[in-house]
């Protein structure tokens, strides 16, 4: 680790702690809430950004980073020390706010590691990758007090806050089902970033990077969201799968799901990372009355065509976990643990649905794009539109390439 020195004195804006590194000198309000972050490349840069800005208005201290990478170190602004051992790091510098922005496999492990340290959670999404490992991370939090809000940036949007409000109002009726379109184009780069991405397991541990169960996963997890409206308790019952690969990855690039709720309710998933032409992720809601639609990457909601005046800002589960330590009684937190359940048993249920269906070369096309090379899954943009249209599988619009979907029970106990 790199080295501080530490000493107190008071100055025009209170108590403040001087931190002396390296010849340079910083000084932070002491109440502020000291923050960590463990994955400090990758994802975690865009938390340098954010913890950047919050320091510069006071909000927190951002007092230490950690990665396996040494020259993460590079990273981090001069009075904050870095570990390349976390639990190092957790026990020397103890942390208010532990970030977890590490890949999804090591979430459990880590995020337990910084609740017995006495930390509160931000767990990057998503949050873990099975049901034991979800009410385990949960049962810890109640008993020693702790936080765990999870990355999940939907659910801390005011355009979801705006569309749960409009549901509790009866505006929609009784929402019958929800759909959820995405269509992302990836280059091979994307999967050459890191060991984990495009697997199902490595070294015989869950990854789940497929589609909708990483890179598309907020969506999922609001349509979740919106889908417990009239009851937070409902779960997935049940899952109608077709998962297929256009690449030689081991987990799905392309996915077509139905899920079987427990309030009746049923939630469909039509997403591809292969596409055509790209288009943001759409939530759109089924109503007896109307329909509403979160579109723009959660951040607009339509109620029967008519867009809502919200703030058209991307949701901060930092943030909200900042201002709920801040004022519990009034803030509420908005993506916690608890909330985000339904997400790891349909994860849990797409890791049993077993391996993707490859499709054939000829349905693909495939060109050269910046230095890589993209696949793209011929006509895949129409079948989408009609599989979020009517709601329907893949296998149920009649696509040429479709095979009969896998069903997989769920249990989230
Ligand atoms: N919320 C979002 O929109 C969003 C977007 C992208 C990624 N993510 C999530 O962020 C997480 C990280 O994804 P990524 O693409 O940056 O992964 P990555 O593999 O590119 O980077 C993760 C970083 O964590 C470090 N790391 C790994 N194990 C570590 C350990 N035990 N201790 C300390 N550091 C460790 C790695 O060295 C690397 O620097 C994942 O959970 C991913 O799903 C969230």
């Amino acid at each position: 680790m790199s080295t501080a020195s530490h000493d107190w004195r008071r100055s025009s804006k209170g108590l403040c702690e001087r931190v002396v590194v390296m010849g340079l000198e910083t000084a932070f309000p002491q109440a502020a809430t000291s923050v960590a972050l463990i994955g400090v490349q990758g994802f975690g840069r865009s938390y340098l950004r954010i913890l950047h800005e919050l320091e510069n208005t006071g909000q927190i201290r951002f007092v230490a980073g950690s990665d396996l990478m040494p020259e993460a170190s590079g990273e981090l602004p001069g009075h904050a020390s870095f570990h390349s051992d976390h639990r190092e790091m957790l026990a020397e510098r103890e942390p208010d706010v532990t970030i977890v922005a590490t890949p999804p496999h090591t979430h459990f492990q880590i995020a337990r590691d910084a609740i017995e340290a006495g930390s509160d959670v931000l767990l990057e999404k998503p949050p873990v990758v099975s049901i034991g490992q979800h009410l385990d991370l949960m049962e810890l939090c109640r008993r020693r007090g702790r936080i765990c809000q999870v990355g999940f940036q939907g659910l801390a949007s005011a355009a979801i806050q705006r569309l749960l409000e409009v549901a509790a109002a009866d505006r929609l009726g009784e929402i019958t089902d929800i759909s959820v379109t995405a269509r992302w184009i990836r280059l091979d780069r994307y999967y050459e970033r890191s060991a984990w991405a495009g697997r199902r397991e490595r070294d015989g541990v869950v990854v789940a990077d497929g589609v909708a169960t990483n890179p598309l996963a907020h969506p999922v997890m609001n349509a979740l969201r919106i889908a417990q409206a009239e009851d937070p308790h409902a779960q997935p019952v049940q899952l109608d799968v077709e998962a297929y690969r256009c690449r030689d990855i081991a987990t799905d690039d392309t996915a077509s799901i139905r899920l079987h709720m427990s309030n009746g309710k049923h939630v469909h998933v039509a997403v591809t990372l292969c596409a055509e032409t790209l288009a943001d992720p759409r939530v759109i809601v089924r109503g007896t009355t109307t329909d509403a639609v979160l579109a723009d990457t959660a951040t607009s909601v339509y109620v029967g065509g008519i867009r809502e005046h919200v703030p058209a800002e991307r949701g901060q589960p930092l943030h909200n976990l900042l201002s709920h330590r801040r004022d519990p009684a009034r803030v509420t937190l908005l993506a916690p643990l608890g909330q985000t359940l339904a997400f790891t048993a349909f994860l849990e249920g797409m890791m049993n649905s077993g391996p993707p269906h490859r499709l054939a070369p000829e349905f693909l096309d495939e060109r050269d794009e910046e230095g890589s090379r993209r696949v793209i899954l011929r006509g895949i943009d129409a079948v989408i539109a009609e599989a979020g249209r009517r709601p329907a599988l893949f296998s149920e619009v009649g696509t040429p390439w479709a095979v009969p979907p896998v069903s997989v029970p769920l249990a989230t106990s």
